[in-house]
């Protein structure tokens, strides 16, 4: 067991991080670093003799390597690159027909819920949201044409932590596949392949690049069967409803040399948001801390049972309302109010008029997710400066703010 109570991590993970796909010998030059290929085109020795590339989107060397990279951090045989987080998710929602159905958990990331929701019916791909931290709620949900579960553990942004394993038999007992969106763990912290998903999807956008410079997304799994069809997909070359959705050479560059630096950011990510978290938890101001490191957080045992650690990621409510909400953010001075996590930089946000603003406001709040919740990702600045801020804009948010002073009472 590690120091707060998670699975204990195994040894090798750094080092594959480092070294896996990143061979010298693959380069004439014996180059260290993969260098970055931008050629679109690569030169044929006869027509169709060549040495595995022929054109960008197919394949890049400097997508290969990360690729590579990205699959031995799941302990899976396949990772595919693709332009976003949300690509990765279209490239697998585009795995299903017209009359399959989907079941997703209900506080998933807005964007993915606006293209469950809003793109895929369109495709007549039905999706139904559940609580999923009940199994039964989601066995209840599954219907003949169930082709797909989708998971997100922790959720975003409520932090809901599900029992993969579990979803896993309920799901492989019906046929259908798993994905679990591990964006807000990676790797690092979080492995679902091992507990028995067949599909991890990632924002590499998040903490996988972690320098808030880069938007891509990444699929890895263990079937040679997804593995193929995702690959036609993200390709598109052979027919139009192929997606060709590719992200560039330069990113790819930029997302493999982040990852060598993964364990040492997550290891303090995790420090300074349960720092921080702490902190939050013994706050007048502050009604609750969702923290799945915390004792306090519903699913707590079952995040030390599944987990290696958790990020700098979790959300608070606040006493108060949209009001105090925004008078609270607006007065944080080293924590930036804007969207999206996982940086080296702390940000602060406001899921229900941010990140999750496309659920309808009565589905919103039934799942929990009202203007007093505020989502935050800690980032590595010095945890004693993050909190000094965090006090600072309390204290201003009681200043102008009549009603929040009147809770201190
Ligand atoms: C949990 C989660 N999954 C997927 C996405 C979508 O990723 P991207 O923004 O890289 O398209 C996000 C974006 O915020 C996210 O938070």
């Amino acid at each position: 067991m590690s120091e707060e109570g998670f699975l204990q991590q195994e040894p090798g993970f750094a080092t594959k991080a480092i070294h896996v796909g990143q061979e010298p010998e693959q380069w004439n030059s014996n180059a260290v670093v993969p260098p970055i290929t931008l050629s679109t085109t690569f030169k044929q020795e006869a027509p169709a003799k060549h040495k595995g590339y022929e054109y960008g989107r197919s394949g890049n060397p400097s997508r290969n390597v990360l690729e590579a990279c990205l699959a031995s951090l799941d302990d899976a045989k396949y990772a595919l690159c693709f332009a976003s987080g949300l690509g990765a998710t279209t490239a697998l929602v585009h795995l299903l027909n017209a009359g399959d159905h989907m079941i997703s958990v209900d506080d998933v990331y807005g964007g993915t819920y606006r293209y469950f929701n809003k793109a895929a019916v369109c495709m007549n791909v039905e999706t139904t949201f559940v609580d999923a931290t009940e199994p039964s709620k989601l066995e209840k949900a599954i219907r003949p044409n169930t082709k797909l579960v989708w998971l997100e553990s922790p959720t975003n942004p409520l932090l809901k932590v599900i029992d993969i394993k579990k979803i896993a038999e309920i799901a492989h007992n019906r046929d259908i596949l798993l994905a679990v969106d591990n964006t807000f763990l990676t790797p690092y912290f979080q492995r679902p392949l091992n507990l028995g998903a067949d599909i991890v999807v990632y924002s590499l956008t998040k903490y996988m690049n972690g320098h808030s410079d880069v938007v891509m997304g990444a699929v890895t799994t263990n079937s040679e069967d997804i593995h193929t069809r995702l690959r036609f997909l993200q390709n598109g070359k052979f027919i139009l409803s192929s997606l060709g959705i590719v992200p560039s050479p330069f990113d790819c560059y930029l997302v493999n040399r982040s990852v060598k630096t993964l364990p040492i950011r997550m290891r303090e990510h995790m420090k300074n948001g349960l720092e921080v978290a702490r902190y939050l938890e013994k706050h007048p101001l502050v009604e609750k801390v969702l923290h799945p490191g915390l004792p306090s957080h519903p699913q707590h045992e079952l995040a030390k049972r599944q987990c290696y650690g958790h990020s700098g990621i979790f959300s608070i409510y606040l006493k108060g309302g949209l009001s105090e909400s925004s008078e609270f953010l607006k007065a944080l001075k080293i924590f930036a109010l804007a969207e999206s996590l996982g940086g080296y930089e702390s940000l602060a946000e406001l899921p229900s008029v941010m990140t999750h603003a496309s659920i309808p406001r009565e589905e919103r709040e039934k799942t929990g997710v009202t203007d007093n919740l505020v989502r935050l990702s800690v980032g590595l600045e010095s945890s004693e400066d993050l909190i000094a801020d965090l006090e600072q804009a309390l204290e201003a948010a009681v200043s102008t703010d009549a009603a929040f002073r009147s809770k201190l009472q």
